[in-house]
């Protein structure tokens, strides 16, 4: 693996699945992979389980992580080709990131979309000029539209989940993405990242729900079921991914935020005995209750926990493809 920007990059998801899962056993069994190797993670925008669970993963590689805020320390980056910087960018990717490129072996970069111009943040231009111009491998602590990390953890948290508990031979499981209310307009990234991720493992009966006008584009979400029904969605399920996410047609948008969308106890009833999961943070009691938050049904913790070994797989991948 060179890059890590979507599950396009991964060769076998299961094979990764169970990387991921043989490190949560033995942690440090590859501590000399990334013996003299330094990972840059480059933060333009905030984060807690992506930025402590990738160094943690890195230093059980051997590797040194170094942090940098860019968003609150750096320089004001300029991504777009030929740009004049007259304005309040001060300098070019072109520059910044082959520099880059020489102090690490690895460039890892968080960088969310704007959400005002929906053309501009489906280019993906910030992570792809960091690809073009970094000269290493390049890894996406979740990018415009898509947190892959995020959801190869969600993929080994199910996995991990069913072999604790087994489904009836044969059967497989029923996993829902259903949208829930926010206060503020939010990516898309995480919902498109789990669905383009779920339907590519193809090892499930996936569903999405989520209000009227809602729709994530089809390139993510195609061959899933997806209704406006989520009482009808929640039927049987196994698991219930919960999540927030801002309208992509008309752009960047909140339509509704309508409370009945919340996933209480009694809208689980109708499930079976679904494992509810969030990617985190998570608003209490406006995207999700108190009273599943903190009730057995959730796997939240265990699955920010997971966010570790999700990482090391990747990390050693690429690692691997530098020896
Ligand atoms: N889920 C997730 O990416 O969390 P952070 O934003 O805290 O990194």
């Amino acid at each position: 693996m060179k890059n890590f920007t979507s599950v396009h990059d991964v060769p076998s998801i299961d094979e990764l699945v169970i990387k991921a899962l043989s490190y949560k056993t033995t942690p440090f069994i590859d501590k000399s992979l990334g013996a003299g190797k330094r990972i840059g993670l480059l933060f333009l925008n905030p984060s807690m389980r992506t930025r402590l669970s990738t160094q943690i993963a890195a230093q059980n590689l051997g590797m040194e992580p170094i942090v940098f805020n860019v968003g609150q320390e750096g320089w004001a980056l300029e991504f777009e080709d030929e740009a004049i910087m007259s304005g309040s960018t001060v300098e070019h990717v072109k520059d910044a990131a082959p520099i880059m490129g020489n102090y690490f072996d690895i460039l890892a970069i968080r960088t969310f979309p704007s959400l005002k111009n929906r053309e501009d943040d489906y280019s993906e231009l910030y992570i792809k000029q960091f690809i073009k111009y970094a000269g290493i491998p390049v890894v996406s602590l979740e990018s415009a539209t898509l947190h892959p990390l995020q959801s190869l953890t969600d993929i080994i948290t199910i996995t991990e989940s069913l072999k604790k508990k087994p489904l009836p031979a044969g059967k497989k499981p029923k996993i829902v993405l259903t949208w829930a209310p926010h206060v503020k307009p939010l990516p898309q990234c995480v919902a498109n990242s789990f669905s383009q991720w779920v339907n590519a493992w193809g090892q499930a009966d996936f569903v999405i729900t989520h209000p009227e006008d809602y729709e994530l584009d089809e390139q993510f979400t195609k061959g899933a079921t997806i209704t406006h029904n989520q009482d009808e969605a929640l039927k049987d399920a196994d698991f219930v991914y919960v999540k927030n996410w801002s309208t992509f047609k008309d752009y960047g948008k909140i339509y509704t935020n309508d409370p009945e969308w919340m996933l209480t106890n009694k809208k689980l009833a109708v499930t079976n005995n679904a494992k509810v999961m969030h990617c985190l943070p998570v608003r209490r009691n406006v995207e999700l209750s108190d009273e599943i938050l903190d009730g057995l049904n959730s796997i939240v913790t265990q699955e920010a926990s997971n966010r570790v070994w999700a990482a090391q797989a990747v990390l050693s991948e690429i690692l691997e493809s530098l020896k």
